[in-house]
């Protein structure tokens, strides 16, 4: 940041609160963002000096691009830069689920492990199993390339195929959702939240689910609902989950935490300092461009399709 703090008037809102973050904005013409930002309407009419919002997060739902666009505010995020990381956490997940090692681990620490065991912490094997994958962007791509690593078989749904050659690279098969959601021993998500993703694995689509199998999500709490999956958590017809995202973050529900097997994450998906400093830099270059009156690079797709159709 001080590269910006040099040529810019740089304000943090400090102590942090969403008032603050108002008051600060008011006259500001640039806004590095974070997911937990909710931009909405009211709070952009309110900087009526802003030309660019640069959301330092890939998921751009805290924004409403469309208000921004209708007022000219450029929007952008950090694409591309965060896949692997990302993909990175969403496959640890599913192997600490799946060998409980969070839960093994705080065993051993609870001063309880009094020697090997042939049942101590049976856990499911990866080899030979299915993984579902929900959406195979940038990031569901890298995540089937791990799977793939692992000799799990892919399937995966989406609005569309994959072009057939991306299919075969990733040997990846495409089913819809519901015939998907029965034959995946793992699923992951890794989709857009929008008005269409909300709620998209409901108690009715999680009740499709394979018996026994795990859910990992790192990419927003709202595409689960939390509750009818909690639900299922405990009765035990899912074994576990692995979760990064939450439907009011940071609360998380209750019911979840009384989950055994259940992994429980932070938000910490492109928690890496190599993906950070990118994801920083990307938003100052998209601010520079901006102020310098060109079009900025990293604008989100609605932006992208209205300055090249
Ligand atoms: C993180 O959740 C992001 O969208 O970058
Ligand atoms: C997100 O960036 C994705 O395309 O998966």
């Amino acid at each position: 940041m001080s590269a910006l703090a040099s040529e810019f008037d740089l304000r943090i809102p400090e102590p942090f609160s969403p008032s603050s973050l108002r008051e600060l904005s008011r006259d500001a013409e640039g806004l590095i963002s974070f997911l937990s930002d909710p931009l909405d309407s009211s709070f952009l009419e309110g900087c009526p000096n802003l030309r660019i919002v640069a959301n330092y997060a890939v998921g751009f739902n805290n924004i409403d691009v469309g208000y921004a666009l209708s007022k000219g505010i450029y929007v952008t995020n950090t694409p591309d830069v965060l896949t692997e990381a990302t993909a990175d956490l969403a496959f640890s997940l599913l192997l600490a689920v799946a060998r409980r090692i969070p839960e093994a681990e705080r065993f051993l620490r609870e001063g309880r492990f009094e020697g090997w065991g042939a049942n101590l912490f049976l856990g499911q094997e990866l080899f030979g199993k299915t993984v579902g994958i929900v959406g195979m962007g940038r990031i569901g791509k890298a995540f089937a390339r791990r799977c793939l690593a692992f000799g799990l078989k892919v399937l995966y749904t989406g609005p569309k195929p994959l072009p057939r050659a991306d299919e075969a690279l990733l040997n990846a098969a495409f089913l819809p959702l519901e015939e998907l959601l029965p034959l995946s021993d793992f699923l992951s998500l890794h989709l857009p939240l929008t008005p269409e993703s909300r709620h998209l694995l409901d108690r009715r689509r999680i009740g499709l689910m394979k018996p026994g199998s795990i859910l990992i999500n790192t990419s927003r709490g709202p595409i689960v609902d939390e509750e009818a999956l909690a639900d299922s958590l405990l009765e035990g017809r899912l074994w576990g989950a692995g979760l990064d995202v939450f439907e009011q973050e940071p609360q998380i529900h209750p019911k979840l935490l009384l989950a055994e097997r259940t992994v429980l994450l932070p938000h910490i998906g492109s928690a890496t300092e190599e993906t950070r400093t990118r994801m920083a830099w990307m938003t100052v270059e998209a601010l520079k461009e901006t102020f310098a009156g060109r079009v900025p690079p990293f604008l989100v797709p609605p932006w992208r399709e209205r300055v090249s159709p």
